[in-house]
């Protein structure tokens, strides 16, 4: 039986309210902050792109979002991946935005959905569909009518959808805020002065559009009203928006910053990165968002570049894998906290300025009714200072921010981290072979548990066509694989004088890029490999070529379509010649010849399920190009992450039970040198902090949980190069050390504040797993201990209990608290300043 009419109702309500889709809020600014309901706000934000994780992730990633102090989630919207094909439009599964958005509402936050449709984001032809390209007359991000015909229709598209759905906070829903297009400032001067024409119609295109909530453009410092332009940067303290009617918003603060195939590891230590959001607040900022909270991975052929490595990993607080990453998730937590103790000063004034010194800035709120927060910086890069404020002195370490909520207590410092530090291990796993029921290491599986097909080199499609000359990929490919073959025959007599001898001669390819292997007569000869500093392929090569007829093959391979620049979409990619064959006393010129082409490879085509197609036998081919693999493997035990490490391969793509999970690439090694120990103090750039010289760019590949089925799951892999598939082994992610390392000169923790507890500071720590506890104290000090988590040694002066005293509170709990002071330890040396370092283990 239905409940009764009434009943429905108020559970509907429920439901709704539940999901924030309740009131309709209005949303609006001024000078200060985005204003929600008649407030102003101050709003901490982070990017998730709901395509670069699972719909299994999201729920997870928005509460560990929430958890650390956010109050929205930026996304973009990824236009080629909802519109493959022109008119034909996806929302299923990782694209389902309505879903995204939805699960960020049920979580409590607010939502700002940048729309583009243009939007960079190292993503595959910066987000726009391939097609695009193809329509007659079309120029992009200019004062074009197909252009401007296509962004309109999708940019309306988008909009009616979450109409629909009443997502807007207008109609009661989570967004709050829009963006259209991204970052055409920086380039717009390229395109003369259609450009302000075009960005002048985006803007009033956008408004038309009736959202009931503001826009954005960043980077865009002539947005026409009523766009609110934003900041881009490492740092946007500086910023200052068009009219003094719009609030001081940071769209994009860079967490980290991208990894490249053949590009080292980048990192942004958390200590500056707290320092560029104080600085923000303390100059005036309201809004401040993190690019990215979690960067995630580009599964598919998703990535943009060329050359952006599949883990789009990012640095970010929360890690690709969906683990928070510590200390920085947690320090940043402690500065949000901080943060929102300020809000009341915050959104009343303007600061006031005060200088204390050289490089020394305090900037102060104060409300008419005499509450008050300030901020003190010290912006010199090399040397600690002391200051007078108000009459009290403070220590600020060099390139930090103290936070004073109430004008006189430090509640947080940018530079000295509270938060517990975190160590983590790739474990292998065991999974099941193939052929046996018995539990074996993946990487121990025997050949028998490997099949193969053989991908020929050269045309072996009948869809193959001729045309005289070199064709640009784009053009040729549309995008719809990352492979096109260019064939030739070539017909020797043994007289040309483009031989050294007989047969030998050099071949000589130029390419646009990204990626080239030759062929002659079936056999390998050489590759050529860009990179992302210079995407362009030269090979020669020696050849030997026999008499009569030589079938020169070429394999031209894109790594991800250019995402950014002016007219980026024009860059091309692929074997434009000259391709010549050189020899003693001269060469031809093959270029304009009669060339035959094929786009993809014929595995691509046969989609590789028929397990009839799939080749076993005693000895497995390896170490030669161009072969796909499969394997069975039983789903890795427990919860935690899954990865595929591909030791022993050289570059490809890999697909669990027919989901990509991206390209793969271990053989690119970064390069030696460039990872000298970087410093958080001074200005931090995408090029400064750096690890993994030396090393694969990339090691190991996300594989989702929800990629991964109960039982038998199949592992598909097209190894381009010539790997050894019996060398790849899973494995699965786990935090094993918890640390922390706290001085009595640390402020107390921010949740102390404003409660009557004793204003110390404490050493935290908090196994990450609720069902976990800490099962032993692997090192505790008190006195001058040195090192970094893992690696923590005794100092000199060190009290003789700590790790009697630490092991007492911490082990068996969830959680525990240790005060720092010498009250508990007992002082084992007067007069030096004392930190208490621990490292301790969960299970
Ligand atoms: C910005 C752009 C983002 C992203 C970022 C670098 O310029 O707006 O989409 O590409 O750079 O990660």
């Amino acid at each position: 039986m239905a409940p009764p009419p009434l009943l429905q109702f108020l559970l509907l309500l429920l439901l709704c309210c539940d999901l924030q889709l309740c009131a309709a809020a209005n949303v609006s600014y001024d000078h200060r902050a985005l204003v929600v309901d008649g407030s102003r706000r101050v709003l901490i934000s982070g990017s998730i792109h709901y395509p670069r994780s699972t719909p299994e992730m999201w729920p997870d990633l928005i509460d560990k979002s929430k958890d650390g102090g956010l109050d929205v989630i930026e996304t973009y919207v990824f236009w080629n991946l909802h519109e493959p094909v022109q008119g034909q439009y996806d929302f299923e599964g990782r694209k389902d935005l309505v879903r995204f958005v939805k699960t960020v509402a049920s979580a409590g936050l607010y939502v700002h959905l940048r729309i583009g449709p243009y939007v960079c984001a190292e993503w595959n032809y910066g987000g726009f569909p391939v097609w695009l390209h193809f329509i007659p007359g079309i120029k992009f991000r200019t004062d074009n009518e197909p252009f401007k015909r296509e962004m309109q229709r999708f940019t309306a598209k988008i909009v009616d959808m979450m109409k629909q759905e009443k997502l807007y906070a207008s109609q009661g829903g989570p967004i709050i805020l829009s963006q259209i297009e991204n970052e055409y400032g920086n380039v717009d001067e390229h395109y003369g002065p259609a450009a302000k024409t075009y960005i002048n119609w985006s803007a009033s295109m956008a408004t038309s559009l009736d959202t009931g909530v503001p826009w954005v453009m960043c980077q865009q410092s002539d947005a026409p009203d009523p766009i609110i332009n934003t900041c881009n940067g490492f740092y946007c303290d500086q910023f200052t928006p068009n009219s003094n009617q719009k609030p001081k918003i940071w769209t994009e603060n860079w967490s980290g910053w991208f990894l490249d195939f053949g590009g080292r590891v980048p990192y942004r230590p958390v200590e500056d990165l707290a320092f560029s959001v104080a600085r923000f607040f303390q100059r005036g900022g309201t809004f401040q968002n993190y690019y990215m909270y979690h960067g995630g991975t580009n599964f598919g052929r998703s990535s943009g570049g060329p050359f952006i490595s599949t883990s789009y990993d990012y640095d970010a607080p929360i890690d690709e894998y969906g683990i928070v990453r510590q200390p920085k998730w947690g320090h940043l937590r402690d500065l949000h906290k901080a943060i929102k103790l300020c809000e009341k000063a915050l959104i009343a004034t303007d600061p006031t300025y005060t200088s204390l010194g050289p490089n020394l800035e305090a900037h102060v709120y104060k409300t008419s009714s005499g509450t008050c927060a300030a901020f003190l910086a010290n912006v010199n890069s090399n040397s600690d200072a002391t200051v007078t404020f108000y009459g009290k002195t403070y220590h600020l370490a060099a390139w930090s921010v103290s936070v004073l909520p109430d004008c006189e207590n430090v509640v947080f410092n940018t530079a000295q981290i509270i938060s517990q530090a975190t160590l983590s291990e790739t474990k292998y796993v065991k999974t099941y072979s193939q052929e046996s029921d018995q539990p074996i290491f993946t990487s121990e599986i025997t050949e028998s548990g490997w099949k193969y097909v053989q991908e020929p080199v050269g045309i072996s499609k009948t869809s193959a066509f001729k045309r005289e000359g070199l064709l640009e990929q784009i053009n040729t490919t549309g995008d719809v694989s990352d492979y096109l073959w260019y064939s030739i025959s070539v017909n020797i007599t043994g007289n040309e004088p483009f031989l050294f001898n007989e047969t030998q001669s050099i071949l000589h390819v130029e390419s646009l890029g990204h990626v080239l292997h030759a062929f002659v007569n079936g056999q390998s000869t050489g590759s050529g490999i860009g990179n992302s500093d210079n995407v362009n392929v030269l090979l020669e090569t020696t050849v030997s070529l026999v008499p009569g007829k030589n079938i020169i093959d070429l394999l031209s391979v894109t790594v991800g379509l250019q995402n950014y620049g002016p007219f980026f979409d024009l860059s091309g990619a692929g074997v434009t010649g000259p391709v010549l064959l050189k020899g003693q006393s001269g060469r031809i010129d093959l270029s304009s010849n009669l060339w035959t082409y094929q786009i993809g490879l014929r595995g691509e085509d046969l989609g590789l399920s028929d397990s009839s197609i799939w080749i076993s036998q005693d000895v497995l081919p390896k170490n030669s190009p161009l072969i796909w693999y499969m394997t069975d493997f039983d789903a890795p035990a427990g919860n935690d992450p899954v990865a595929i490490e591909f030791t022993g391969m050289r570059k490809g793509m890999a697909w669990v039970n027919g989901e990509s999970i991206g390209r793969y690439w271990p053989a690119y090694l970064a390069p030696q040198t460039g990872c000298s120990l970087c410093n958080y103090r001074g200005a931090y750039s995408s090029d400064k902090c750096l690890k993994n010289c030396g090393k694969p760019s990339q090691t190991l590949y996300h594989v989702p949980r929800s990629f991964i089925q109960p039982g038998k799951n199949k592992l598909i892999l097209f190894e381009e190069m010539g790997g050894d598939p019996t060398k790849i082994s899973f494995t699965t992610r786990q935090t094993t050390s918890l640390c922390g390392y706290i001085s009595e000169s640390h402020p107390a923790p921010v949740d102390a504040w404003n409660t009557a507890k004793n204003q110390v500071p404490v050493l935290h720590l908090e196994c990450p797993y609720s069902r976990q506890v800490i099962s032993s104290v692997k090192f505790a000090s008190f006195g001058t201990p040195s090192g970094t988590c893992g690696r923590y040694e005794h100092g000199k002066c060190r009290g003789s209990s700590a790790l009697a005293i630490v092991q007492e509170a911490c082990v068996g709990a969830k959680s525990c608290d240790v005060e720092v002071s010498t009250k508990l330890f007992g002082d084992p040396c007067a007069n030096v300043s004392k930190s208490l370092a621990v490292e301790a283990a969960c299970s």
